[in-house]
């Protein structure tokens, strides 16, 4: 199945039953041209609907012309698009009812039935997200849980100007974010452990010129990064982003590191996968306090994870002895995350605080290098006196 100048066509129909079969409706198929035999005869009329009999017995036939099937574009078969999506959406968030994002998005009713609607609008969008479903590619669970975790913490984020018009950005920004890596098998390593810079900005190059909304492109351009923004948590109360589009891209950045400290392994072998999600919540503090991320988006998580508020805490804790050094960022707990020393990442500084003697070498910070994550790479390094107002570690993290 294709889908070109707004349409859905195929050479095959075997391939145009099994998207009947994905749609789980026949009725709403309506070819443009006639279905002849060989000989000339027409076997089904044009602007027709199908009907899984009809689609069957002609499978079943070898008299069928070679023959282009190009879909008419109607409502009826939008409105099974849509449903379709939904359903898809919906299983996800039943999955588990009460999962992270099924709560955030339970909380304030939200009508995920009208944000699929208003970004199927689009038309590229609309054929694009058909085919990612249909077609299935391994990258779709990831886009899946992307976008509804982005769509949670967006409804659960109190502003008032935020719009119906901001969900179907979110909404198309986190389904496109990969946009040049989904037809990889292994999206996964280029997503994670590639140089910086690269599949982001070559995604959001390549929606461009799609009639989006140009901040879809700005918006998958700042994911993928870990940077420092002072106004995230300043003293003064003024709001952290100018427009929301600078918030809907930070939501998708911390999604999107969000997941992927959930699911990789970090510093220790955790066995269970409770073991991912508290290292990813303590993770997700330290660079809180760090000013990387936001802390009113932070507050979303620990409301949801009550339970593990001693992880926020002491992950808050550590960014703040990390904070104490005098250049601001030269300090690294280690190893994470249960720290016994605070190292000097760069000792060609000079500084009071360093403690000369007993230089401690550091054999393999991480079992996984991520471009997103920061790392200390191998060799010697010098403790610093703030070391001994680190906390005692957690014993359960
Ligand atoms: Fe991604």
């Amino acid at each position: 199945m294709e889908f070109t100048e707004n349409t859905f066509c195929t050479d095959s129909l075997i391939d145009l039953n099994r998207f009947c079969n994905f749609l789980e409706r026949y009725d709403v198929i309506i070819l443009q041209k006639e279905i002849k035999a060989t000989n000339g005869s027409t076997l089904v009329q044009a602007e027709r609907p199908l009907t899984e009999k009809i689609i069957k017995s002609l499978i079943a036939r070898n008299d069928i012309e070679n023959g282009h099937y190009i879909i008419d574009n109607t409502d009826n078969l939008k409105n099974a698009i849509i449903n379709k999506i939904f359903k898809e959406l919906n299983r996800n968030l039943e999955l588990a009812t009460f999962s992270f994002p099924a709560v955030m998005i339970q909380k304030k009713s939200l009508d995920i039935r009208r944000i699929i609607r208003s970004a199927l609008t689009n038309t590229f969008f609309y054929g694009y997200i058909t085919l990612l479903f249909y077609i299935n590619k391994p990258i779709t669970i990831h886009l899946i849980e992307v976008t509804l975790i982005c769509i949670g913490l967006l409804n659960s984020f109190n502003d008032e100007e935020i719009n119906n018009n901001d969900f179907q950005k979110l909404f198309q920004a986190g389904f496109l974010h990969d946009y040049c890596n989904n037809d990889l098998n292994d999206w996964y390593e280029h997503e994670n452990f590639e140089t910086p810079d690269n599949h982001d900005r070559e995604s959001a190059l390549a929606i461009s010129n799609k009639s989006l909304s140009a901040d879809i492109s700005d918006i998958i351009l700042m994911n993928n990064k870990l940077s420092i923004n002072e106004k995230y948590n300043s003293a003064a109360k003024q709001k952290w982003y100018e427009n929301t589009s600078e918030l809907l891209a930070t939501i998708l950045n911390l999604t999107e590191y969000y997941i992927y400290l959930k699911n990789n392994n970090i510093s220790n072998v955790p066995e269970k996968i409770e073991d991912y999600l508290q290292n990813a919540l303590f993770q997700l503090s330290l660079l809180t306090e760090k000013n990387y991320f936001p802390n009113n988006l932070l507050r979303i998580f620990e409301t949801h994870y009550k339970n593990y508020s001693e992880i926020f805490n002491y992950g808050k804790i550590i960014g703040t002895t990390e904070s104490m050094c005098i250049y601001k960022n030269l300090a690294f707990a280690y190893p994470k995350p249960k720290a016994t020393q605070l190292l000097c990442i760069n000792s060609s500084f000079s500084c009071e605080y360093r403690i000369p003697s007993q230089p401690l070498k550091v054999v393999q910070d991480t079992k996984y290098k991520n471009q997103i994550y920061p790392i200390l790479q191998p060799g010697w390094y010098y403790k610093c006196k703030f070391s001994n107002n680190l906390p005692k570690p957690l014993e359960n993290l």
